[in-house]
């Protein structure tokens, strides 16, 4: 945590809990019949019900005194005011500017950068209009039907995740497939369905040297000059990048590069031209109110005061359960199948952000950071996982998220997800005593010893607590809105942590391995300088693979 001047509010953090701990929330919401209206909040047409969580108003006042005396205000504004707050890299952290659309400057160094993101933005706008309608062809004069992006982190799992949360808005004819994983199975199984003279690659990497993306862009390249020859690939390669000259000597033609900046971490790049397979895929309009749904969600962050902010209510209540009642996961539950791989994104968002154990000043933490974020959409996770969340031995927060409206007109199919949505957290609340669990099973004429050996595995020990996150459509504006949210929560929690959520040293010693070792397991060496647990690995993979 930031320091001493937060001492006194841990302490009565602390109290809070004990307190707490003697009252569950069955409790709690018979004797305030009014708890859901004091403990939610909105921004437009998103409603956080917060009511669900073992909190009274002391509690939830001093988790508020919490982000105020570390100073999440200050170094919002900071980040608002292109300082740079990541302090290891020595950059800004503006991916807000992205989709801010407003007409005042924003300054990094002194210099406005919003003349650059509008650039690049008529430049996706246009490129993705002429995709669309077919100006922009193939080598072979064939308009394209698909567009395969290759990425990996933030360059894959946010456009992959929106696309699939948005495909309403696609079109049967034009199809988006994303390929990350350096394992040639997923390269291979995409295109095996693809027509060369019909299918776009953009190659989307932030530094365009991570070794997973650069290898399956090879493939691709390599299976694109096979079907169609070597002066084929320049009609059929975009990029986007940081590094434009590393895109230049790809061979990729400059009119199809599309450039992103330093003070854009990879996680929080979907913002930037890093959407572009999303604009072709959804329509650049729609991609605008992508960009302008998480405009709002930021106005909401920088301007409502911290008790009715939802990005700041949602993460002191997970530093509350991380750092108090020392719960190491939490759940993204959404009830939309087509946010099935939001927890996935959510994954790197939050875990490569706050997965830290060092302060700012390079020190060891005093507390728990980051949670294990997971996740599957309701009602699969129902029937499979949500065992262990209502009667496990492990308390896991979750958060459910429901539209109101669906996309498609199916009756019965939004009620009854609806009803499954809101049972989940009331039963995870409420539980069900042993009293209740002996009163039903008498009911339903079992005899005493039955009643007996049964009831305990019948109990639910209740008191588990939830966030609901209720709005209207998955419309493009309400995802911009959704993922801006969870960005802002990750960062609170940063700032209380006093961490850096901006940097990520923590992938880099995998890297370094994996290029050494590299060697070895393509020649036939023992690699005598690992341990032996590698060498022995590296011997049977030897003798396996024949
Ligand atoms: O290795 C982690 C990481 O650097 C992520 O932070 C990033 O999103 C991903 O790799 C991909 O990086 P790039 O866009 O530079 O290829």
């Amino acid at each position: 945590m930031a320091d001493a001047k937060n001492k006194t509010t841990l302490d009565s953090l602390k109290k809070h809990r004990k307190r707490l701990t003697d009252r569950p929330m069955r409790q709690l919401f018979a004797e305030n019949p009014d708890r859901f209206r004091s403990f939610s909040a909105n921004c437009g047409d998103i409603i956080l019900d917060y009511s669900k969580n073992r909190i009274d108003t002391e509690a939830m006042a001093a988790l508020i005194d919490l982000a105020r005396h570390a100073g999440v205000e200050a170094r919002r504004d900071a980040m608002w005011a292109g300082e740079p707050i990541n302090v290891t890299e020595g950059r800004s952290v503006l991916h807000m500017a992205l989709r801010y659309g407003g007409e005042e400057p924003v300054l990094v160094d002194g210099q406005d950068v919003m003349p650059g993101i509008r650039e690049v933005l008529e430049r996706i706008k246009t490129f993705s209009d002429q995709v669309r309608d077919g100006s922009i062809k193939g080598h072979t004069g064939e308009q394209f039907t698909d567009i395969v992006n290759i990425g990996i982190g933030g360059s894959d799992l946010g456009p992959a995740m929106v696309t699939l949360a948005l495909e309403p808005y696609t079109r049967a004819d034009l199809r988006a497939h994303y390929v990350s994983n350096v394992d040639g199975a997923s390269m291979h199984d995409t295109l095996k369905r693809l027509d060369p003279k019909r299918t776009m690659f953009i190659v989307a990497s932030k530094t365009f040297t991570t070794d997973e993306t650069m290898t399956n862009a090879n493939s691709a390249r390599q299976w694109l000059a096979e079907a169609l020859g070597d002066e084929a690939v320049n009609d059929h390669f975009a990029a986007v990048s940081t590094n434009l000259e590393a895109c230049d000597a790809f061979g990729i033609r400059a009119d199809r590069v599309f450039g992103f900046w330093d003070w854009v971490g990879g996680r929080y790049s979907v913002w930037s031209a890093i959407g572009l397979p999303v604009a072709i895929a959804v329509g650049y309009e729609n991609f605008a109110m992508f960009l302008k749904g998480a405009a709002t969600m930021d106005n909401h962050f920088r301007t409502t005061p911290l008790e009715k902010n939802l990005p700041v209510i949602m993460a002191v209540l997970g530093v509350w359960y991380r750092n108090e009642w020392g719960f190491a996961t939490h759940a993204v539950l959404p009830y939309d199948q087509r946010l099935s791989r939001f927890p996935a994104y959510l994954q790197q968002q939050d875990m490569e952000s706050n997965g830290k154990s060092v302060t700012l000043e390079g020190k060891q933490v005093e507390t728990e950071t980051g949670p294990i974020i997971w996740g599957e959409p309701g009602t699969n996770g129902q029937h499979a996982f949500y065992q262990l969340i209502h009667q496990g031995t492990s308390v896991i927060p979750c958060d459910f998220l429901i539209a109101a409206q669906p996309q498609e007109s199916m009756p019965p199919h939004h009620d009854k997800l609806v009803a499954n949505c809101f049972a989940q957290s009331e039963a995870l609340m409420l539980g069900k005593t042993k009293d209740e669990v002996v009163a039903e099973l008498k009911e339903a004429g079992m005899d005493k010893a039955d009643i007996k050996a049964l009831a305990p595995h019948k109990v639910f020990p209740g008191n588990r607590p939830s966030n609901t996150l209720l709005y209207r459509k998955l419309d493009p504006a309400t995802l911009g809105q959704l993922i801006a949210l969870y960005e802002h929560k990750v960062f609170v929690q940063g700032v209380i942590w006093n961490i850096n959520s901006f940097d990520q040293w923590g992938v880099e010693l995998g890297k370094q391995l994996a290029k050494a070792l590299l060697p070895n397991v393509q020649g036939a060496t023992n690699g005598a300088e690992h341990d032996s647990s590698t060498q022995g690995l590296l011997a049977y993979y030897h003798q396996m693979k024949g």
